[in-house]
């Protein structure tokens, strides 16, 4: 099938990874691309290819045989791990920042330090070394504030403070029941309120290109109620964003970029600015290395057809000054198993999939699914994202939902009310 003969190896087994698939196909060369490991809900020209070893030397070996011209890294874990960086030194075309700069998302202090070097807005914070430091942060900041551990949890490092049982619970978990045994350095911060956008670019380490500001959707119930989760929705564009907010994040990423260069940890890849929108502008509540998910569901088809040849421009370090990303409402639901957070329910088949995927204005991006006798069956939390693309986010949101509901899962779940705020409803 492939034009042009090029082949491009995506990693990771997500809607996130799916969708950057999806996109990459699209370049008019056609290439072939490969989703390493995937998952069998994808189509099956991906052609899925088996779990990579985690050591990073290992899998650039294996990655290596298959002879790639580029490879593009979703997730944390092996960025944080250093696969690019095994990657390149073979000699392999990576897109993904190495396992220093990927310190931005894996430490939470260090992207504390840049920020404090370039001067970017982010909220107050104290290092603490055990509860008594922490009840002391905490008194000197006053509530609401938010204990953080450092290293990478699965956004389970984060607590934020209302009241001293609030502080009492959190000091509990984390230092007399070690739920976080990993963790070993933790920090204070100020609490922030506003509403929160993620704002994600793709840059060669110097020159940047902002996709739409988005949001997600982290509580698995409607009203942002109920545990967190990896994401239950995503919406683009948002009403309430103005030209000064981009300009005001466009300089903030432009200052990041330069800290990350001048500490000797240049970052290329897509670098995500998790924001919140203060009454006093713009904070940066946290930096993640890569694309977020499900935020990947509805930005990356912005780019068209010209995704391929942006990767490879920012890759190359050369992005040009000018692309067209577009502003297409999109809304994501994510489709999650019974039980999720907790405990997903394994195993539980999955109906009227060839239905939804006809239905026009809408993309399937599949994430914890396996085969079983012939059947997709649920396989992990996220089960897959359905995007409804329109003219407004409301149109793109009656898609979504539409398609949604032709599919069945026993004991499966969605919040009804992605997108609905800013569709006015
Ligand atoms: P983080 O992983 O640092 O983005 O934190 C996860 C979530 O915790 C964010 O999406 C916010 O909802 C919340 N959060 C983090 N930091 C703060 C803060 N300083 N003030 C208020 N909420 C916060
Ligand atoms: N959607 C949030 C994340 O990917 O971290």
């Amino acid at each position: 099938m492939a034009g042009s003969g090029k082949r491009i190896l995506v990693v990771g087994s997500g809607a996130r990874e799916h969708a950057l698939a999806d996109g990459i196909r699209q370049d008019p060369s056609r290439p072939e691309v490969l989703v390493c490991p995937g998952n069998p809900g994808m189509p099956g020209d991906f052609r899925v290819v088996p779990s990579l070893p985690e050591d990073p030397g290992e899998a650039a070996k294996w990655i290596g045989s298959l002879s790639p011209d580029l490879v593009v890294i979703g997730p944390e874990k092996p960025l944080a791990a250093g696969l690019s960086d095994a990657l390149r030194e073979k000699g392999i075309a990576v897109l993904g920042p190495s396992a220093s700069a990927a310190r931005i998302e894996a430490s939470k202090l260090f992207a504390k330090e840049r920020m404090r070097e370039a001067g970017i807005p982010t909220a107050d914070f104290q290092v603490t070394e055990d509860a008594g430091s922490v009840r002391d942060a905490v008194r000197s900041f006053g509530y609401p504030a938010v204990l953080k551990a450092d290293g990478l949890a699965q956004g389970k490092g984060v607590f934020v403070l209302h009241s001293p049982e609030d502080l009492e619970e959190a000091l509990e978990k984390v230092f007399r029941r070690h739920d976080l045994e990993s963790q070993t350095k933790f920090f204070v911060e100020k609490g922030l309120s506003g509403p929160e956008v993620s704002f994600i670019v793709l840059t060669d380490g110097t020159r940047f290109l902002p996709f739409p500001e988005a949001r997600d959707y982290k509580r698995i119930g409607d009203g942002n109620r109920g545990p967190n989760t990896g994401g239950m929705g995503a919406v683009t564009p948002l009403s309430g964003w103005t030209p000064k907010d981009q300009e005001d994040a466009c300089h903030l990423i432009d200052r990041t970029l330069w800290a990350m260069r001048r500490h000797g940890t240049p970052f290329q890849g897509f670098l995500y600015a998790g924001l919140m929108k203060t009454p006093e502008g713009l904070k940066v509540l946290e930096f993640n290395a890569r694309f977020g998910d499900p935020e990947a569901q509805v930005l990356v088809p912005a780019a068209g057809e010209s995704l391929l040849s942006l990767l490879e421009s920012a890759v190359g370090g050369a992005l040009p000054a000018e692309a067209h990303l577009s502003r297409t409402p999109r809304v994501a639901v994510v489709l999650a198993a019974g039980g999720y957070p907790e405990k997903p329910v394994s195993g539980i088949a999955l109906q009227g999939l060839d239905k939804a995927r006809e239905q026009d204005g809408t993309r399937l991006y599949m994430a914890g699914i396996k085969e079983k006798n012939g059947q997709l069956v649920t396989s992990g939390g996220r089960i897959l994202s359905v995007v409804g693309e329109g003219k407004t986010i409301r149109e793109a949101r009656e898609k979504a939902y539409r398609t949604i509901s032709l599919i069945g899962l026993e004991g499966g779940q969605f919040r009804t009310d992605i997108g609905a705020e800013e569709a006015g409803e």
